[in-house]
């Protein structure tokens, strides 16, 4: 066990969680942020449970040998799929004085608020859906609320292709939002359970009824965050505070930094790793 200190760490498949690490970083500007994108093995959301565990892992380990005490799994189809594992066998023996959090558990206890009807839409990727995570946590603290999931395979292709602001991206913007709303009218919340999603919020925007309250994740993950700091100062203080970000990135980094720019402005420090 090792009592290290260093960035936040943020992992996605791909570009997603640059939409959580964004909303953190407007919450919390005083920390070191270190984030990983496996762009080269995106998406994960058509990929089975052990591989998706697997590379998750590898992920996990590459982004603690930057030395970060506290690593979020900024992706909803990994948090499904390999975060518990991690967490109860792989930690202990890694090093236990570390943690990984995911994104489910903090948007499951959010999204009681927003609905009135009790008729809420989840929009994730096929493995996050297959999962059952949604419902089944939902389940467990609203009962009352019924979960209405739909898979959207094509998304994040889109924004991993950066096609996500091409007129070619609305039908299929418009086929998973009408495929929703037909298996239940009565939504009135739609969460956006992949963190890829936001980047198509504009359009997403325009194809569901305007009194559809749609939820993105990263108010919601930084709210969290900030809470659990809060209550965790072992770990607080464990965090360096110098404002910087960095990027890791599986594939290649000039067209990391392409996406990245959408939020971070100026010269990015982007590195590919293997
Ligand atoms: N961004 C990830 C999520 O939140 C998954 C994207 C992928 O399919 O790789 O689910």
């Amino acid at each position: 066990m090792s009592n290290v200190c260093g960035p936040i760490a943020f992992f996605d498949s791909g570009y997603g969680g640059l939409t959580i690490m964004d909303s953190v970083r407007k919450l919390l500007p005083q920390y070191d942020y270190v984030y990983l994108g496996d762009n080269a093995r995106n998406p994960y959301g058509t990929r089975s449970f052990d591989v998706v565990y697997q590379y998750t892992l590898e992920c996990v380990n590459k982004l603690f040998s930057f030395d970060s005490p506290l690593a979020i799994i900024a992706c909803n189809t990994a948090s499904a799929k390999a975060l518990r594992t991690i967490q109860q066998n792989d930690l202990p023996h890694i090093d236990a004085s570390r943690r990984v959090l995911g994104v489910i558990r903090p948007s499951v206890e959010a999204i009681g608020e927003y609905t009135k009807t009790g008729y809420v839409g989840v929009f994730a990727t096929q493995g996050t859906v297959d999962s059952l995570s949604y419902p089944m946590e939902l389940q467990k603290l609203r009962p009352d609320i019924t979960v209405v999931q739909q898979a959207c395979p094509m998304w994040v292709p889109l924004v991993e292709n950066s096609e996500y602001q091409d007129p070619g991206a609305d039908y299929f913007v418009k086929k998973y939002c009408d495929a929703l709303m037909s298996q239940c009218p009565k939504i009135d919340v739609v969460i956006l359970a992949c963190t890829h999603y936001p980047l198509l919020l504009s359009k997403i925007r325009q194809y569901l009824p305007k009194s559809v309250n749609i939820i993105c994740q990263g108010d919601i993950v930084a709210k969290s965050l900030e809470n659990y700091l809060q209550r965790h100062p072992e770990m607080e203080e464990r965090l360096t505070k110098g404002g910087t970000v960095r990027f890791l990135t599986t594939e290649n980094p000039h067209k990391f930094k392409f996406t990245a720019k959408v939020f971070f402005k100026g010269d990015l420090d982007v590195q590919q790793i293997i």
